[in-house]
């Protein structure tokens, strides 16, 4: 099979000398029984890439057992993956296989490797090497024929340098890595993804197209998109089924993309890519010059458009139960940005119509526990990144308000929308 007839078959769109590389690999790869780790963003189709690995190779008869090792509790998660014996813990009322027995012959894709627990880690490094490991509550040695397939959107060297990822498993998985880069730099391949998107929400919405603008265009491909190509797949579905037939032009579009809803948002400026500035041989980083510093300054300006959206949503956590008086008497580190009038009724936007701004019912009384988690999570690590505390937040927000999202969405300040996006984003439910 050659490239094209590849991307043909597994729905693999792109162009880009990266995309080519990335393909390259799987075909090298895909009939030998090698290990092989994905590393890339959420999003930059990672699956994908596992299962054309999988299904080209001859073990494609077998399953294809996936498991995101992130997703699954740690008091579980040994049983899960290498099963265990009736009786074995509290619960264990049958004996049960692991997915290492039920991907025997198959593929076992480890997704969110770098999230695995230490002890943990040791025993799949055995599986690794030998094939070998044990049932929870038994001493009877299994052996799986499983080819392995790992991702990660972490820097999993960094994770060994920290103590959380053992260096002898992180050499066993790093034989073959396939990078996917962020669809941010890959900037050929958005516009051919996006077609091919469209086309198929068009004909499964039964809507027709109607087309975008140069300037839309341009929009979509200098876009940072954080959330890589599944964030692409939801602004096209939302396109196509939101402002059906419907001339796109560019400020249709600016509303779908990240940070619409906060005036004054940076993340809709074209962020060059850095091939982009370094081609041009005018142009010396070192030097600072005009463009240079225009490229800083934005980083800038979106670095700080970041952060007080999430000194915002923090505040209307942690602060929402504290009356005006108390929120008077707080020391001045408390975010200036946050006006105490808008906590408990704060101004949100009715996705019904999208021009009327309506006022939110109060939140809901704040239990003790909510801060002490909000407060561990923050203790607990060095400084979270961006993306991690967004994550906890949605997650706190989902679990206060039981799973409502219009009431979670209110909370946090953001559109319902964007709150959808979000999960969808970071694989929540
Ligand atoms: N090269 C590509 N062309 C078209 N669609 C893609 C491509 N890569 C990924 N996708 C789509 O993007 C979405 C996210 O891909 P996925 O493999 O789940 O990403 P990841 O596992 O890295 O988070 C999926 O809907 C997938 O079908
Ligand atoms: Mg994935």
């Amino acid at each position: 099979m050659d490239r094209e007839a590849l991307q043909e078959r597994y729905g693999i769109i792109g162009e880009s000398t990266a995309i080519k590389q990335v393909i390259d690999k799987i075909m090298q790869i895909s009939k030998t029984d090698i290990t092989v780790l994905l590393q890339g963003e959420s999003g930059v189709g990672k699956d994908v890439t596992a299962r054309a690995i999988h299904s080209l190779s001859k073990r494609n008869r077998n399953n294809l057992v996936i498991v995101n090792c992130g997703a699954i509790p740690e008091g579980i998660i040994e049983s899960e993956l290498f099963g265990h014996e009736k009786g074995s813990f509290t619960g264990a009322h049958e004996a049960r296989k692991g997915y290492f027995e039920k991907a025997d012959g198959g593929t076992i894709f480890l997704d969110e490797i770098g999230d695995t627990p230490k002890n943990i880690q040791v025993k799949l490094l055995r599986v690794l090497e030998s094939g070998e490991f044990f049932r929870v509550g038994s001493s009877k040695m299994f052996t799986a024929d499983v080819r392995v397939i790992a991702a990660t959107n972490q820097d999993l060297w960094e994770l060994v340098q920290d103590g959380k990822f053992r260096e002898d498993l992180y050499y066993r998985l790093d034989t073959v890595k396939i990078k996917l880069p962020p669809l941010r730099d890959r900037q050929d391949d958005i516009i051919p993804i996006f077609r091919k998107f469209v086309t198929e929400f068009s004909s499964k919405y039964d809507s027709v197209f109607q087309g975008f603008s140069d300037e839309a265009k341009d929009l979509l491909i200098s876009y940072r998109w954080p959330g890589n190509i599944r964030e692409l797949r939801n602004v096209a579905e939302q396109l196509v089924v939101l402002e059906k037939s419907q001339f796109i032009d560019k400020d249709r579009l600016q509303k779908y993309l990240k940070g619409r809803q906060h005036l004054g948002s940076t993340d809709n400026l074209p962020v060059l890519s850095r091939k982009e500035f370094t081609d041009d041989e005018d142009d010396d980083f070192e030097s600072g010059s005009g463009t240079d510093m225009g490229i800083i300054y934005r980083a800038l300006l979106e670095m700080q458009g970041d952060i007080s959206d999430l000194k915002k949503m923090l505040a209307k956590f942690v602060y929402s139960s504290f009356s005006d008086k108390e929120l008077k008497a707080l020391p001045s580190a408390v975010p200036r940005d946050i006006d105490p009038n808008d906590i408990s009724g704060h101004i949100y936007r009715d996705s019904s119509d999208k021009d009327s701004l309506g006022i939110s019912t109060p939140a809901e009384p704040q239990e003790d526990e909510d801060h002490d988690i909000i407060q561990d999570f923050f203790s607990d690590k060095e400084i979270p990144s961006i993306e991690e505390a967004e994550k906890f937040l949605i997650e706190q927000a989902l679990k206060r308000f039981e799973g409502n999202r219009r009431k979670a969405s209110d909370a946090l300040g953001v559109s319902e929308r964007t709150l959808y996006r979000k999960l969808d984003q970071y694989d929540l439910q």
